[in-house]
């Protein structure tokens, strides 16, 4: 979409994936949906360094709302979880130097059970949000026909547009209509939404992680050009920081949400995060490659039983290639290519190579130069790589 917003892929924060629907205040107050649990973690972007690496985008995810509209048809927060309001939270969070994130559902219901925006109420919400001075729109497709999302996905983004504030617009209307061609026709999406969710839900697992990955290689000749500034495919939210991944393993998330240019969205509890959780997320070079300005999806480039070797085109002339080790029998498996092999061959006087997770410069490598690898069960490595020329 092209409104001027996420020329590079969205970074940020949202609820979801972490603190669900848990509205229990009462007997979980540091944990529930509502302003105390936004304020802490807009705190802790600001003030431990992730704002200014980049995650800027701190998004409430469902379960915000009352259960019904306001008399004048609007939705409303819930006043005992939200007692300032949404706009005196937006107010907060811009005071932090973020942007504000809001959800809401094209159908008669969120996934949640709050309540929907219809076709009716496309606009009056649009204008809401708007006028909380909210940055971003997740709008989910729970509780809604096909016909019924092929008309609203369209029409909420011209209502945010009419509005005349810059909404980062999130579409899941893909991951509800299989996320793949006929039914889902990406051109269009490209034109309508910055981002938007193609498949199932992540949840806290390593399972989860590699189904998702296995369904984006499966599926790239059509995702991949679908991606791009201001329109980028999203597997969904970042669980470094959680309970499901090793540390191997929220290194394969990270390494390959960075070959898939994908939104950096963490849903993870920032009050308590591990050392190696934060030191993995606030990798610089990762970062530098997940937000690389040419905006180009990488993608798999060969599988030889458990070796997935992954490579993303960068400015420049620069690459990023991610050798992922799928297998579980415990052993660290070695592969051995070079830069010819990898068809990175542009520049003959050669290129430096990087590992990125242990910030090791590993030397200068022309195309016929043998590079060996060892990768951790569940595990990977990812280089970066730079033209001398
Ligand atoms: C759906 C979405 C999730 C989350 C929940 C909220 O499952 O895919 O990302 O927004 O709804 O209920
Ligand atoms: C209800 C609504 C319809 C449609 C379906 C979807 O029946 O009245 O407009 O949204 O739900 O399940």
């Amino acid at each position: 979409l092209d409104n001027g917003l996420v020329r590079t892929p969205p970074m940020g924060w949202m609820t979801w994936q972490r603190y669900r629907c848990n509205i229990d205040c009462k007997n979980d107050p540091d944990n529930c949906i509502s302003e105390n649990l936004i304020k802490s973690m807009a705190d802790k972007m600001a003030n431990s360094g992730w704002r200014d690496l980049g995650y800027v985008y701190l998004c409430i995810d469902d379960c915000w709302s009352l259960k019904k509209r306001d008399s004048t048809g609007r939705l409303q927060a819930d006043p005992e979880r939200f007692p300032s309001g949404i706009k005196n939270l937006a107010n907060y969070v811009h005071s932090k130097g973020l942007k504000l994130g809001i959800y809401g559902d094209m159908g008669n219901y969120t996934c949640g059970g709050y309540p929907g925006t219809t076709l009716e109420t496309i606009k009056i919400d649009a204008e809401t949000f708007a006028s909380w001075e909210v940055d971003m729109l997740k709008f989910d497709g729970c509780y809604s026909t096909s016909e019924e999302q092929a008309l609203g996905y369209p029409k909420m983004s011209e209502a945010l547009n009419a509005t005349g504030r810059p909404i980062l617009y999130s579409c899941s209307w893909p991951a509800y209509q299989g996320g793949l061609p006929p039914k889902v026709n990406y051109t269009l999406l490209g034109n309508i939404c910055n981002m938007w969710r193609n498949y199932d839900d992540i949840q806290d697992s390593w399972d989860s992680v590699l189904t998702i990955i296995q369904w984006y290689a499966k599926n790239q000749p059509v995702l991949q050009p679908a991606a791009g500034p201001g329109g980028w495919n999203d597997p969904d939210m970042l669980i470094t920081g959680d309970f499901g991944l090793s540390f191997e393993q929220s290194k394969v998330q990270l390494a390959i949400w960075a070959i898939l240019a994908a939104p950096f969205i963490m849903s993870n509890d920032l009050r308590t995060i591990s050392q190696e959780a934060k030191y993995l997320l606030q990798n610089r070079l990762l970062i530098y490659i997940n937000q690389d300005s040419l905006g180009k999806q990488g993608a798999l480039i060969s599988k030889v039983n458990s070796l997935w070797v992954w490579k993303r085109e960068l400015v420049n002339g620069q690459y990023a290639v991610a050798v992922m080790n799928s297998g579980t029998d415990g052993l660290p498996k070695p592969y051995t290519t070079s830069l010819g092999l990898l068809n990175i061959t542009d520049c003959s006087d050669g290129y430096k190579l990087y590992d990125v997770f242990e910030k090791e410069y590993l030397g200068l490598f022309k195309s016929g130069t043998t590079i060996n690898m060892k990768i951790n069960p569940t595990g990977v490595i990812l280089s970066f790589i730079r033209p001398i020329c």
